[in-house]
Formats: structure tokens, C-alpha cells, sequence
């Protein structure tokens, strides 16, 4: 907090608010008691000027294309660590020492199967149903089945439950994805690091042997950092304001993978790839960037632009090395669809319509093709965003339930509704 304050005036009425600063980036203003000083709301849909709490776990400077965890930057941790060392730091605060790796790996591990009944359960799906729709069900039952772990008071079953559902949702994705193509479970393999555990649940199949690639391996445990967290964004936001009700975990969760489905976010990787299957060839590229900068047209480039960074996606650099690395260890050289995709990433590159709007290619754009090069078809994309983030939202709604601050959220609103009638019986209704 500084002891400077924000003066705000409405006629006669004047209300200080406080100004907040935080490690870095921009102060706040404190408007918590604006409406109690003055009688009016804020009103700021979408959130475009609001901080909608306080928190220590990611910071994002979309001008500068700067994305920290706990403070590392985000291409430190992608190319020098790993997935299950980047999910103890979102978790407890600091990096693990050598011990409490070896620890946390070993919890996490042991949780990796899910109850057997769980097996029951996705037969009731049918098996054409989109996987992203397996798993709102799906992690929302888990609260059905795991009790034991539901007590948010207890510090305990946080920690319990938090562990679980890191550990269990590469799990389910693959059971979705397995269930979706109609071949048995793979169940997990505890001597396998994360990453390649879920590639062999997603792609083994009990009559031949399957080999982890180590640099398919290491690409899927990069996704999965790359995505681990990103601050308020839409999904997490919903995992906090459902947690904020006393909501069990496991259920926020399932709210958080329902808003993550959406195209806009979550599910903008595999719009990215439907869009470039529908571009089909590089000649088409100049229609498709003339739609999208028409106003009268709603199409827009999918995988371009963000509503933090006005700068390169830090991930999204990342993600481009890695998706070549993976596609040169594959021999891919001449996919039609890739040709698209750098033949669009340089014309929006260079396009000035792109280039004052500050629409870069975001992290999307080049999961979409490496996901694609590593088999999983394009209905999948968004479950591997699921897994990944799971400890971003767990994190989030970890460092919520444990403020001693934290309220139930209850946003306010504009009416524009009818004003105050009266009721009118319906053969008096004209
Ligand atoms: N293609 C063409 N024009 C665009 C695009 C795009 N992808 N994105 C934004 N614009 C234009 C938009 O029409 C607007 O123009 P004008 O100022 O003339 O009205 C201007 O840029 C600003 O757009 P906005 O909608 O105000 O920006 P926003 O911050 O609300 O939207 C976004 C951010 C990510 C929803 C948007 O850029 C978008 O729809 N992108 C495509 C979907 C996508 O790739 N989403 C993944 C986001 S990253 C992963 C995640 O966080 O989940």
C-alpha cells in the first residue's frame, strides 16, 4: 500500500481511494469503498482496467511480452526446467530443492490412477461426443468420488486434492481421448516422467510395444509449462469466482475447463488448425487476411492477437522452436497445412493492419501444428490446454481459499432493464 490516494470526484461528492502497489507493475486503485463514499458502481466489463484480486503467483507485462512465475521467466523455466518442477513452484511459492523434487514427483506419481468406477463412467458418453465435453463431466464427477479431499477448510485436503488433480488429469484427458477413438484404456506407468507417461496413455495400445520419442517427450512436457499459467485470465477467473462460494476444488475446475473450451480462449489452438485446413493453400492466404480486416465480416485470425500482450507471446517463441524441433524429429517438411501457417505468420507479420492493431501469432497458433505432429487430433487440443493449466487454476484457487480477505465474488451491474411496472393479468395484456 503507498500513503498516496486517488482523488475521486462527482459533483459535490468527493471519495478518496487508496492506491495499491504491488512488486511490479501498474498501482491500483483501491475502489472497494467507492460506492460507499459516492453511491456509484465502476463499470468495466470484460476487465479491460481491473485487477480482480491480489495475487503473488504470475506476473504478465503483455507491452513487454514478459511472463514470470513466481518471478522466473517463462523461457527460463521452459528450457531449463520442467513440468512437475514449474507445478511445485505455482503450488508452494519457490523452486524445489533436489529432495523436495524427488518428493513431489513421488506424491504426484502415486496418484496418477483414477478410481476404477471412473472407467463406468465415461460409457455413458457417446463416443462422438467432442473429448472437451468428456471432461467438464468428467473432472466435475471426481468431486463424486473423492470425498476424502473436499474439505476446503482443511489445509490438509487442499494440499491432498491439489495433487490429485494434477496427477489425475493427464489421466482422463487419455481416457477421453482413448474413449473418443474406441480403444481400451491405457492405464499410467509410474516409472515414466508426466510428459511421456500421458504420451504413452494417449498412443500405446496393449497388442505392440510403443516407444517414447525423448524429443516428442520433452516437447509435450514444454506445452505443458507453457500453459501451466497466465494469470486472471477467463478460466482461471471462473475457478476463483466459483471457489470463492466454498465451492469443492474439483468442481471449480470442471467450471474452469468448461470456460476454457471456449474459442476465444481455450479453445483458440484448434480453431487455429480448423482455420488453416479451411485456408487449405498459400494462394488463398490474401482472401482470408482481407475477411479479416473487414469490420462488416466477424472472421478474425485465429491464433493471432491477446488481450494482455501487445508484444510476441513470450510462449508463443517457445512454442515455435519447439513445434519446428518436433516436426524436423518427425521428417515433416512438406505438410500443406504448415505452409499455411508460415506463410500466414509472415504476411500478418508484415501487414499493417496487423501490425497497428499489435496482433502477433499468439501460443495457439503453434501448439495447434505441433500438436498435430504429434498425433492428437485437433478435438484434443483444448484437453491438453486442460491438463496443463489444472495447476494454474489449483494455484489460483489454493492462494484464494488461504487470503484472509477473500470474499464470495459478487460482481455488480448496469441495469438497463424495464423500470419499476406493474404486474398486468394476461387478458388485460394487450
Ligand atoms: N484477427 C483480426 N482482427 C483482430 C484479431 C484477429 N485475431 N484480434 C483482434 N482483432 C482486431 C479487432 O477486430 C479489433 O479491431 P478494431 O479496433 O478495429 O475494432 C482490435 O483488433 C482489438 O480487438 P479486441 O477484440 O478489442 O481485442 P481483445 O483483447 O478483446 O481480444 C482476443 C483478444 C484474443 C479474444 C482476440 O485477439 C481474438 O479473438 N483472437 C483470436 C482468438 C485467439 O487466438 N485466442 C487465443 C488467445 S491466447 C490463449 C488464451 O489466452 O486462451
Amino acid at each position: 500500500m503507498t500513503d498516496q490516494s486517488a482523488k475521486f470526484t462527482l459533483g459535490s461528492t468527493n471519495a478518496d481511494l487508496a492506491l495499491r502497489s504491488g512488486t511490479i507493475g501498474p498501482d491500483v486503485v483501491d475502489v472497494t469503498s467507492l460506492y460507499k463514499q459516492s453511491g456509484v458502481f465502476t463499470y468495466d466489463p470484460g476487465f479491460s482496467s481491473t485487477a480482480s484480486c491480489e495475487s503473488k503467483i504470475t506476473y504478465i507485462d503483455g507491452d513487454e511480452g514478459m511472463l514470470l512465475h513466481r518471478g522466473y521467466p517463462i523461457d527460463q523455466l521452459a528450457e531449463r526446467g520442467d513440468y512437475l518442477e514449474t507445478c511445485y513452484l505455482l503450488l508452494y511459492g519457490e523452486l524445489p530443492t533436489a529432495r523436495e523434487k524427488e518428493d513431489f514427483v513421488y506424491r504426484v506419481t502415486r496418484h496418477t490412477m483414477v478410481h476404477e468406477q471412473m472407467s463406468r463412467f465415461y460409457t455413458g458418453f457417446r463416443r462422438d461426443a467432442h473429448p472437451m465435453a468428456v471432461m467438464v463431466g468428467s473432472v466435475g464427477a471426481l468431486s463424486a468420488f473423492y470425498h476424502d479431499s473436499t474439505d476446503i477448510a482443511d489445509p490438509h485436503q487442499r494440499m491432498v486434492a491439489s495433487l490429485r488433480m494434477v496427477a489425475k488429469m493427464p489421466t482422463i484427458a487419455a481416457m477421453a481421448y482413448k474413449y473418443h477413438i474406441g480403444q481400451p484404456f491405457v492405464y499410467p506407468r509410474n516409472d515414466l516422467s508426466y510428459a511421456e507417461n500421458f504420451l504413452h496413455m494417449c498412443f500405446a495400445v496393449p497388442c505392440e510395444p510403443y516407444r517414447i520419442d525423448p524429443v516428442l517427450a520433452r516437447a509435450m512436457d514444454r506445452i505443458f509449462i507453457l500453459h501451466a499459467d497466465h494469470e486472471q485470465n477467463a478460466s482461471t477467473s471462473t475457478v476463483r469466482l466459483a471457489g470463492s462460494s466454498g465451492a469443492n476444488p474439483f468442481a471449480c475446475v470442471a467450471a474452469g475447463i468448461a470456460c476454457l473450451w471456449g474459442p476465444a480462449h481455450g479453445g483458440a489452438n484448434e480453431a487455429a488448425l480448423n482455420m488453416l485446413t479451411e485456408i487449405g493453400s498459400k494462394d488463398r492466404i490474401p482472401e482470408f487476411i482481407a475477411r479479416a480486416k473487414d469490420k462488416n465480416d466477424p472472421f478474425r485470425l485465429m491464433g493471432f492477437g491477446h488481450r494482455v500482450y501487445k508484444n510476441y507471446d513470450p510462449r508463443a517463441k517457445i512454442m515455435q522452436k519447439t513445434c519446428h524441433e518436433v516436426l524436423d524429429e518427425l521428417g515433416i517438411k512438406d505438410d500443406p497445412l504448415l505452409e499455411v501457417a508460415m506463410e500466414l505468420e509472415h504476411i500478418a507479420l508484415n501487414d499493417e493492419y496487423f501490425i497497428e492493431k499489435k496482433l502477433y501469432p499468439n501460443v495457439d497458433f503453434y501448439s495447434g501444428i505441433t500438436l498435430k505432429a504429434l498425433g492428437f487430433p485437433t478435438a484434443m487440443f483444448t484437453v491438453l490446454f486442460a491438463v496443463a493449466r489444472t495447476v494454474g487454476w489449483i494455484a489460483q484457487w489454493k492462494e484464494m481459499i488461504e487470503d484472509p480477505h477473500q470474499r464470495i465474488g459478487r460482481p455488480r451491474q448496469l441495469y438497463t432493464g424495464a423500470p419499476l411496472r406493474d404486474y398486468v393479468p394476461v387478458d388485460e395484456r394487450s
